[in-house]
């Protein structure tokens, strides 16, 4: 077991959990669009900068013809409650008319960051919104968003690791485990090196 830094409560799920799941997802993806017929090539759209570790992982699984693609929405500041209001930051550069895409997620909340990227992917004239989610915290949800495929449903506190982060901290881990808001808050930061040479 890896050593946890001080702020994090616990592993929630594993590297391999993580690796076997992508495995999963992959090859369900593939099949729903090997099934449909449309040789069009998926666009997969990754969500920044969450989507990284997730979405490395889980392209390497699906076997059908993909563009990439990446988008910037902001919903959240350095506070672990959404602003409610989204914002693009970066937008997808190519025409997407027609097109098929499937966002790539790294957890659902509120539903809130998703509902604005679907109306807008419509608005662009793409054909069909597929997502998939790493996580899903299905209890916090406030708008009628439903992912395709989810790696794990996942509890309610605050996680990060595997692209996740609190404040942009600890989206390297290769693991995702709960935060301790409050000790994390008050963490000395200066001496956190010593964490990291134990
Ligand atoms: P929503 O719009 O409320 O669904 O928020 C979705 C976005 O909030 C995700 O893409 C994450 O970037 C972020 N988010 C929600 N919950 C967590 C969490 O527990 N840890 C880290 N980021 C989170
Ligand atoms: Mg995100």
């Amino acid at each position: 077991m890896p050593v946890l830094h001080p702020v994090l409560k616990k592993i929630i799920f594993t590297q391999e959990q993580i690796d076997s799941k992508a495995k999963e997802l992959g090859s369900l993806i593939t099949q729903y669009y090997f099934t449909k017929k449309d040789s069009d090539p998926i666009i997969i759209l990754g969500l920044l900068k969450g989507c990284v570790p997730f979405m490395a992982n889980l392209m390497k699984y699906i076997d059908f013809p993909v563009k990439t693609e990446y988008m910037v929405v902001a919903s959240y500041g350095m506070n672990s409650v959404s602003s409610g209001s989204p914002q693009i930051l970066l937008d997808i550069n190519q025409n997407i008319v027609n097109s098929n895409v499937l966002i790539v997620e790294d957890i659902i909340d509120s539903g809130t960051t998703l509902e604005f990227i679907i109306k807008h992917l419509k608005v662009r004239g793409a054909k069909e919104v597929k997502i998939v989610s790493l996580l899903d915290k299905k209890t916090k949800r406030l708008r009628a968003i439903t992912a395709d495929w989810v790696g794990f449903d996942c509890p309610d506190g605050f996680i990060v690791g595997f692209g996740l982060d609190y404040a942009q901290r600890f989206r390297n881990l290769p693991y995702i485990a709960e935060v301790d808001i409050e000790k994390f808050d008050n963490y000395d930061w200066k001496q956190d090196i010593e964490n990291y040479c134990k």
